[in-house]
């Protein structure tokens, strides 16, 4: 029986760097449960890459955050969960899901961790990676291109359309709820090394 789960939120903009963050992470102290809050976007079945902004996939609505809460604190309970898995050329949730036991550190990284208050009040650290705009947008187009199937068209308009304004209108103003606001993401070697030790503890 696990004592204490402490669970580290990770959030900021699309192409932010979150991801790396967990990565780096990952490379030193593997030992902990990771949450892709991704994995709780509701399946947008009736869009292809050539529709991309009809569904908006940078607003609160578009997650699970009921099922994404509940998770969060089965874990934090010690009791484990089946997460679900999200394929992102298709938009939608996999039949699939994984099961999970519960570990003492829980990671959830994501664009919208610190959005609600009840899942605020589950995390006992709150990150926010700040990375500017332009870089954001260059690492997402790389991304989308190379991994979920998209055309530059297709991402430059979902990012002047929804992903952009989604941005400063919910994701942004989170900033204020962080306890730790990280600049540039996975490439800053020195935050890394404040915040590595300080996990290690965390996930004994
Ligand atoms: O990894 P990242 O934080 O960039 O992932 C979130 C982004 O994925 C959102 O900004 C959203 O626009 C995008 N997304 C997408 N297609 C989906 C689901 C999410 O382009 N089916
Ligand atoms: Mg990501």
């Amino acid at each position: 029986m696990i004592k204490e789960v402490k669970i580290i939120g990770i959030t900021g903009g699309s192409g932010s760097g979150k991801s790396t963050i967990v990565r780096k992470i990952a490379e030193v102290c593997s030992d902990f449960v990771f949450i892709a809050q991704d994995n709780y976007y509701r399946s947008a079945t009736f869009i292809s890459n050539a529709n991309i902004t009809a569904f908006n996939f940078d607003h609160p609505d578009a997650f699970d955050m009921e099922l994404l809460f509940q998770h969060l604190s089965d874990l934090k309970k010690g009791k484990p969960i089946q997460m679900p898995q999200y394929d992102f050329v298709h938009h939608r949730r996999k039949e699939e899901t994984v099961f999970v036991e519960p570990k003492p550190l829980v990671i959830i990284e994501g664009l919208m961790v610190l959005y609600e208050k009840n899942i605020r009040d589950l995390l006992d650290l709150k990150l926010y990676v700040d990375t500017p705009d332009d870089i954001r947008f260059i690492r997402r187009l790389k991304r989308d291109i190379a991994e979920r199937g998209r055309t530059v068209d297709s991402v430059c308009s979902q990012y002047l359309e929804v992903v952009r304004p989604g941005h400063f209108n919910f994701i942004e103003p989170t900033k204020e709820y962080a306890d730790i606001i990280i600049p540039e993401g996975g490439y800053n070697e020195n935050a890394l090394s404040v915040l590595i030790p300080f996990v290690k503890e965390l996930s004994r």
